[in-house]
Formats: structure tokens, C-alpha cells, sequence
């Protein structure tokens, strides 16, 4: 009995080595570049959800400037004294401004208070530009105090900087001072204060960094457009996702809205503030700041293609079930001017009218627009009825813009089943497609595109991220299974031309969907690991895919038999070298022989670097405290030959580059 039981463990041993030993073998023919890896694969996609733009990117550090809050027009603000809100302003999309007026006692104060979003950040050494729209309308000498305050300080002064305004004139006029913050704060408040006895009238009352982004008046948080740079996308997709439809048309995204003065850019309500009643914020409302010259602008400096994407006519399906919500065919006649417009500002001459207004906001050379995208995840007949008019006036109008449509909200399904052929029909170059889903919808995709039609439209894999079955939040095996799925889009760049993430950006204190890419706080950011994922790929992204599969002949795509392993490679023209991305999905070690077909008799393929990508713990992320918990390891790899032999780790994703 003994005996037996030695040896049959003695066997179980040797089964477990001789299994734990099975190398899993794979070829990549190296000699034959394949399909262009397009310069847009792998791109971002920024909406304003989660104060991604305002509160976020967008660098204003005053929330309701213009007191065109809807609800309270003081809304954001806390007032005392005596001061009343005025309708007849000098910006006719935003009329509001608030009159300032002596209290009656030189004892007692008229002022206001601005927390901004979640509180203003505040860098200490670092200076703040102030500025504000003002009069006297009765004449005189105005005066008004400007302070940053600290509202929790136990310091006999709660102000750490203030500045003076002398309010010279009965014309509005734009006053400027530059304040230095004397210590850091993530949550100081903006205090003004009328001093004197002459009423001044204030609007557009505004806080911007002087360091921000590339150093741009009503610029861009300086982080987190670096946190864009780094990536280095090749694509930028905005302004949505479901705020190009609007919760009703009215307040669907109007780009004409979005540019010119920025003090007359009128207010759009933000359809995130009461899309989910759990998270709610009434406080969440688009100034268009950020708008379509921004975008344009911030696309160009981090090289990224733009990508926008208008409405088709059609509010939010999943909002409205009537057909009265949305617009008919016959009566699209201003949404298509509005993508043939968007679509002059962008490239039109500095004559045409929308080219005129770019070179006066700044940009008289085109920014070179290449795709456009109409509708974002609409659905059934309607459609298509509403993208073919389109289809034909930008065709006619523009014939070198590729334009992109739906597949709708589903990642397979009736819904998208229908809508594919219909986009085939009407010629879309491109159809987005959306897929948030759980851990096994990744695991189960690894060959997604691996039989897609290859004459119809080339796919954009527009909205995605592997949202944890019972952990819908930002976590490595999450990131994980993303870079396992992204193989079948590198393997199959001949259809998927662009994929982007989404969503981009989310404040920690005013998120409504998360996992995002980049998290954020009033001072810090940090990249998570999907960000650091995504960076894998762009930094490895070749030019040309290579065939890489088992000695089988199959796709290394996570089916049965594949021992959790997904794997792709491209061939980089530029620097000769080939890459490598192998992920383990499995909980055991993998040892793998890649063997490297079409190399000349006495050619080899020289070790470059390692770089492995790998969380003991799964459920872990970056933090803000500890931004850089989980980030690659690069090593050298020491490897000359036509074989190459590793071991991937139990949840690794490895990237390998290797020398031709
Ligand atoms: O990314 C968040 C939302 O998800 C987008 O606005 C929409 O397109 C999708 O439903």
C-alpha cells in the first residue's frame, strides 16, 4: 500500500513536471512584413465625463465664471454683502454678471468665495493668473481685492496671496494680476472682495496656472496634457461618446458653440451631471472652454490625428424611446452644414469663413482634418436614414475625408448585426465599435477580427476597457486582459486601423464611470496600469504586423488548448526590429520557443530587451499616493539565434525586441 502510494506520487510529480515542462511553440515569419500598422491605431478618446475637461484637462480653476449656471446663476459661489446678479452683460451668450455694491458700513463687506471643482489647487512658489471682465457703472475708481484663501487654516490671516484690482473705467474691460501662491493647497478658495465705496460690475471671472500646457492662455493642465504627450497616440477622438447626442437635442455638443472669444462661449448643461442618479452632479456643466480649436490645437502638439465626431440628428437612443426626440431626415439640413463647417474650420482656407476664424483664434495654417465621425451609438433603421445625407454631402464636398460610423452600443448582437451591413452599404470607411464587458468576453475575443470581412469598412475599436465582473474599477488583471485582447488588433491591422481606450479621465472626487485611463486630484495624477498597457503598445507599435502562430498554424489567441497564452508581432521598418508581445492570462508559468522563419542560413536575430509588465497583486493599481506601483520592467535580453526560449510569468505581459 505504501509503496503504491510512493508511487504514485512519484508519477503525479513527474506528470506535473513533464506538463509544467510543455513548451509552447510558436513561429513568426520575420522575412515578410504584413499589413501596415496605421500611425492612428492606438489612440485616445477624451469626453467630458468624470470632469475630464471641465475640472480637468481644462486648466480654469473657477467653477460658473460667467454665472450662467441655469438652475443659480451664483451657483459655486458663496456671497456676502450686498450685490445682485445682472442680465445685460457685455457677452450676449452669457449675459450674466454680478454688480458689486458698497454695504452701506464701512464695517461691513460686499465679497464673494469660488471653491472651484472640488476645491482650487494650489502649488506654492507657483503663480496663478487672475482675470475678470469689469466696469463702474456709475463711474468712479473701482477697487476689488483678490485673495487665495484657506478656509480650514488655524493661521490668524487665511489669505496666502492677494492682489489688488483698480477698476478704471464705466466700459467693461479685462483686468489681469498675477498672484504667487505662497504655500500648496489642493483645496484653497478664490475670495473677492469689493473694497471701497464705488459699485463694480464683474464677469467671466477666471483662474488659470501661468504654467500651463505648452504655456497657452486658457490652456490645459500641464500633468495631465503630458500624460497625453507620453502615450504618444496617434489618434484623438472627442468630444464623445453619448455628449455628441445630448440627453435631449438641445444640449447635444454644438461645436459652433465651442470656439471664438472664450467669453462667449455659452454654457451646455453636462449630460454626466444627471445620467446616473447614484452619482449625481448638479454642479457639472460644459463652458466649451475646451473647445473644438483646443482640441484641434492639442491633437497637433502631441501628434495625434483628430478624430471628432458630430451628431447625426439623433439625441440619445438610450434617453429616448420616441422618434419625436430626434430630428427627421428631411429637416437635417443644418447638422450636415455643421460637419461640412466643422470640417472648413479645420482645413478651410483662411478666406472661407470658418477658416477665418481659426487664423483668428490663432491657427491661420489647416490642421489637416482626415476623418470625421457622425453619430456615436445610435442604433436601428433610423441610423442609417440619418447618416446616408451626410454620407453623400461630405463625399461631395470633401472626398479625402474618411468618414467613420456606428456599429451602436453592443460589441455583437442584433443590433450590431444590422448595422455593419448597413454601414458596408453606405460606404463608411471606418465603424466604431464599443465593448465594455467582463473578464471572459476578453478572454473569449483574443481572435475577434481574425475573420472580419475584409472588404468591408476597416474597423475602429472606439470605446473599450475590461470592466471586472463584480470590480468595475481600475485593476491589473483588468489591464491585464485588455493587452491579451489587443493582440487580435495588431494581428489583424489590415481591417482594425484605430482603437482607442475610454474613458480617458477621471477626477477622483467627481467620477461617474470608471475604470478611466488617467486619474486625477486638484494637484496630482496618475497613470494606471491600462494607461501603462496602452503605452506598451504605442511604444511598440511597428510598422508592419508580422505572422505570428503555434506550429499549428493557428493564432496564439487564448483558445482552449493555448494554455492562457495570447501573442502577436510586428516588424518596426524604421529601427529593424521585431517585436514580440506575448501575455499569460494563466496562473502557471509559460515556457515558450519562438522560432523565427525566412532568416538567411547564417542570419540571426539579436536580443534587444525585455520588458515585463506584472502585478503580484491583481486587484492592485497605481494610486495617487504611489503613482508608480506598477509600471514595466525593462532587462536586457541576451539572445542571438533563430529560437528564441523564454519563460512568461503566471499574469505577465511581456513584451520581447530583437535586433535584425
Ligand atoms: O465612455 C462613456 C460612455 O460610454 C460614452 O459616452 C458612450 O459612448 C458609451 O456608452
Amino acid at each position: 500500500m505504501k509503496v503504491q502510494k510512493i508511487l504514485l506520487s512519484v508519477m503525479a510529480i513527474a506528470l506535473a513536471a513533464s506538463m509544467s515542462a510543455q513548451v509552447n511553440e510558436m513561429k513568426v515569419k520575420v522575412s515578410k512584413p504584413g499589413a501596415e500598422i496605421q500611425p492612428t491605431m492606438y489612440g485616445i478618446f477624451i469626453e467630458d465625463i468624470n470632469f475630464a475637461a471641465d475640472g480637468g484637462l481644462y486648466a480654469e480653476l473657477v467653477k460658473n465664471r460667467s454665472f450662467e449656471f441655469p438652475n443659480n446663476r451664483l451657483q459655486g459661489w458663496t456671497v456676502g454683502g450686498k450685490l445682485e446678479v445682472m442680465n445685460d452683460g457685455p457677452f450676449e451668450r452669457n449675459p450674466h454678471y454680478v454688480r458689486l455694491y458698497y454695504p452701506g458700513h464701512p464695517h461691513k463687506h460686499t465679497g464673494m468665495e469660488n471653491d472651484g471643482f472640488f476645491g482650487i489647487g494650489l502649488k506654492k512658489g507657483e503663480q496663478y493668473r487672475f482675470s475678470v471682465w469689469a466696469r463702474t457703472p456709475q463711474g468712479g475708481e473701482g477697487r476689488l481685492g483678490v485673495e487665495f484663501i484657506d478656509k480650514a487654516s488655524m493661521a490668524e490671516v487665511q489669505a496666502s496671496a492677494y492682489a489688488q484690482i483698480v477698476v478704471d473705467s464705466k466700459e467693461w474691460k479685462k483686468y489681469e494680476v498675477v498672484l504667487t501662491s505662497t504655500v500648496t493647497d489642493p483645496k484653497a478658495t478664490l475670495r473677492i472682495f469689493l473694497e471701497g465705496a464705488v459699485t463694480v460690475d464683474v464677469e467671466h471671472v477666471s483662474l488659470f496656472p501661468v504654467d500651463t500646457w505648452k504655456g497657452h492662455k486658457n490652456g490645459l493642465r500641464k500633468d495631465l496634457a503630458q500624460a497625453l504627450y507620453d502615450l504618444e497616440p496617434g489618434l484623438f477622438r472627442f468630444p464623445g461618446g453619448c455628449i455628441v447626442e445630448g440627453t435631449d437635442l438641445d444640449t447635444r455638443y454644438n461645436w459652433k458653440n465651442s470656439v471664438g472669444p472664450v467669453e462667449n462661449r455659452p454654457l451646455n448643461e453636462n449630460r454626466w451631471q444627471h445620467t446616473f442618479k447614484h452619482r449625481y452632479y448638479p454642479d457639472y456643466f460644459q463652458s466649451y472652454g475646451l473647445g473644438f480649436y483646443e482640441y484641434f490645437l492639442l491633437s497637433e502638439e502631441i501628434g495625434a490625428e483628430p478624430l471628432p465626431v458630430l451628431s447625426c440628428g439623433l439625441a440619445c437612443q438610450f434617453q429616448n424611446e420616441t422618434q419625436d426626440a430626434h430630428v427627421p431626415v428631411c429637416d437635417l439640413d443644418s447638422y450636415i452644414q455643421d460637419a461640412l463647417d466643422l470640417i472648413e474650420f479645420a482645413n478651410g482656407d483662411v478666406n472661407t469663413e470658418w477658416g477665418k476664424l481659426r487664423a483668428e483664434m490663432g491657427h491661420p495654417e489647416p490642421f489637416n482634418l482626415k476623418f470625421i465621425g457622425i453619430g456615436n451609438e445610435q442604433w436601428g433603421p433610423e441610423y442609417p436614414e440619418h447618416l446616408e445625407p451626410f454620407i453623400a454631402a461630405i463625399r461631395k464636398a470633401y472626398p479625402d475625408i474618411k468618414i467613420v460610423g456606428s456599429s451602436g452600443p453592443n460589441s455583437e448582437g442584433d443590433q450590431f448585426d444590422f448595422l455593419w451591413p448597413e454601414m458596408k452599404r453606405l460606404g463608411a470607411d471606418l465603424v466604431d465599435e464599443h465593448f465594455y464587458r467582463p473578464e471572459k468576453w476578453f478572454l473569449a475575443q483574443g481572435a475577434r477580427y481574425d475573420n472580419y470581412d475584409r472588404k468591408g469598412p476597416k474597423v475602429f475599436a472606439g470605446e473599450y476597457a475590461c470592466h471586472g465582473d463584480g470590480k468595475k474599477w481600475n485593476h491589473f488583471e483588468a489591464s491585464l486582459l485588455e493587452a491579451a485582447f489587443m493582440t487580435t488588433i495588431e494581428r489583424n491591422a489590415d481591417i482594425v486601423h484605430m482603437a482607442t481606450y475610454a474613458p480617458l479621465f477621471a477626477h477622483i472626487e467627481g467620477w461617474q464611470w470608471r475604470p478611466d485611463l488617467i486619474w486625477f486630484d486638484n494637484l496630482r495624477s496618475m497613470k494606471s496600469c491600462s494607461w501603462y498597457v496602452q503605452r506598451l503598445y504605442t511604444q511598440y507599435q511597428g510598422t508592419n504586423a508580422l505572422k505570428l502562430t503555434n506550429m499549428e498554424g493557428q493564432n496564439v489567441t487564448g483558445a482552449e488548448g493555448q494554455n492562457g497564452l495570447f501573442a502577436s508581432s510586428v516588424y518596426d521598418a524604421d529601427k529593424n526590429q521585431v517585436y514580440i508581445k506575448i501575455i499569460n492570462v494563466s496562473d502557471t508559468a509559460q515556457p515558450v520557443k519562438i522560432n523565427f522563419e525566412g532568416l538567411k542560413k547564417k542570419e540571426t536575430l539579436k536580443g534587444v530587451e525585455a520588458v515585463s509588465y506584472h502585478s503580484d497583486d491583481l486587484d492592485a493599481d497605481n494610486t495617487l499616493d504611489e503613482p508608480e506601483k506598477i509600471v514595466p520592467q525593462t532587462s536586457a535580453l541576451d539572445f542571438d539565434g533563430k529560437a528564441l526560449e523564454v519563460t512568461v510569468a503566471p499574469k505577465t505581459f511581456m513584451v520581447y525586441v530583437l535586433q535584425k
